[in-house]
């Protein structure tokens, strides 16, 4: 399988693709793209995703929607704020919408922003609640600390190492999906 026929799907614990989440996530799938890839990013603000347990929530459109987009893509970009510590409410409801039968052995890169010193916790989090969906993970990842100095005004991460890092990252997600559809 060549680049050009994996589908990317991105994620973000933030609501719009102009939320520093949503930044990140959206530059990744840009650099996808580039390489042939076929992206798409879900944005929660024109399609939000209930709650899990509210009234309504099984039969919601969007969860359908969501979940056969799911079935439909090999791999997935995930970008989470980090809140209190973790990821946020809103990246964990999204996750608890995927199913082992929607993602599992499919490869997912993972990446975090902060408002403070950059640290691995919500990373480490995500992966461990991927663990329970069969997720495959790349061991690369970013945490973007002081996130609100990190992008300019085009969205262009400033710092050359950081987007060394992104480009890394998005290469181990289409090698590894390649490897696992060979
Ligand atoms: C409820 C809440 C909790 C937060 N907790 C942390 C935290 O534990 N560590 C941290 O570095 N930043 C924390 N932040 C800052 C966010 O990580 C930061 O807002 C986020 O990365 C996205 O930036 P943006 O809001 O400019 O899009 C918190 C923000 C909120 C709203």
């Amino acid at each position: 399988m060549g680049d050009e026929s994996i589908k990317i799907l991105g994620l973000s614990g933030e609501y719009r693709s102009t939320s520093k989440s949503g930044m990140l996530v959206n530059a990744a799938l840009s650099i996808a793209e580039s390489k042939g890839a076929e992206v798409v990013f879900w944005d929660l603000a024109e399609k939000p995703l209930p709650l899990v347990g509210e009234e309504g929530c099984w039969n919601h459109p969007h969860v359908k929607e969501f979940q056969t987009l799911l079935e439909e893509t090999q791999a997935f970009f995930l970008a989470s704020p980090e809140y209190h510590g973790t990821m946020s409410g809103v990246m964990k409801n999204t996750m608890d919408w995927m199913y082992d039968k929607h993602v599992g052995g499919k490869v997912f890169g993972l990446m975090s922003t902060l408002g403070g010193v950059t640290n691995a916790n919500t990373l480490n989090h995500m992966r461990i609640a991927l663990r329970w969906l069969h997720g495959w993970p790349v061991p690369e990842q970013l945490a973007i600390g002081h996130v609100k100095e990190a992008f300019d005004d085009n969205g262009n991460l400033v710092d050359p190492s950081l987007q060394e890092r992104l480009e890394n990252l998005v290469d181990a997600v289409l090698a590894a999906s390649k490897k696992l559809s060979a």
